[in-house]
């Protein structure tokens, strides 16, 4: 009866124990950040309020970028964010844009936002005009450079690198087609 009743209470541990070993070891899996350009909206490639010269001056991209934190026991501590654009469908244009946002810290399971207005030069605009009109689309790439240092008890563990990337496909309301967030991916 002895042996029985034991061997039933080892089962019992056993079930009871797995799912919470499982969920805590899962928990302080690292990830990177999760980045994303939530909007995009360059006013100059609006062609649905007349294209007034007023808009078409603004040589400006607005973004919102989105930076998410998913982890429920890690911190993250990010260097300064370098955001370089281009023109993606002339692949050897340079870049036609740039901007560094300060680094910060994110707790836990948190989510920030960074919108900011990147001053445009050399883009081919005449180029992009003749896309938007003729119904087609523009693509911008985005790429962001910065690093990453995970925050777990207190303690800092080792700075990476971080390079992530992202086209983004913008069409005649001057915003993403179908307002799509797109995901910065390395
Ligand atoms: C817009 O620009 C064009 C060419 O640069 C000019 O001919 C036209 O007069 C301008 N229109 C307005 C309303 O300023
Ligand atoms: C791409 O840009 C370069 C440099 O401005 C230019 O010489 C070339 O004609 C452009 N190509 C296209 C396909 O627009
Ligand atoms: C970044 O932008 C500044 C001014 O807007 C410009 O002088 C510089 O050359 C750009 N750098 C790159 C790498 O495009
Ligand atoms: C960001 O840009 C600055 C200035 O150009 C540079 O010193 C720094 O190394 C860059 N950071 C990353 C992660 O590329």
């Amino acid at each position: 009866m002895g042996k029985c009743c034991i061997s039933i209470w080892t089962i019992c541990i056993v079930i009871i124990l797995t799912p919470v070993i499982v969920i805590l070891s899962l928990s302080f899996v690292t990830h990177k950040p999760r980045l994303y350009i939530q909007d995009m909206y360059v006013p100059a490639l609006k062609t649905t309020t007349g294209s007034s010269n007023a808009t078409r001056l603004n040589t400006f991209i607005f973004i919102d970028l989105k930076l998410q934190n998913v982890m429920p026991f890690n911190g993250i501590r990010y260097g300064d964010l370098n955001l370089t654009f281009f023109y993606a469908s002339n692949a050897s244009l340079p870049a036609v844009g740039n901007y560094t946002a300060a680094g910060f810290y994110q707790g836990l399971k948190k989510t920030a936002h960074r919108r900011v207005v990147v001053r445009t030069s050399g883009l081919p605009w005449d180029d992009a005009f003749v896309k938007i009109s003729g119904g087609s689309v523009v693509d911008i790439r985005v790429e962001l450079a910065t690093t990453v240092k995970l925050r777990r008890c207190g303690r800092y563990l080792e700075r990476e690198a971080m390079v992530v990337k992202a086209n983004v496909r913008l069409d005649g309301s001057g915003e993403e087609v179908n307002k799509k967030t797109v995901r910065l991916v390395g």
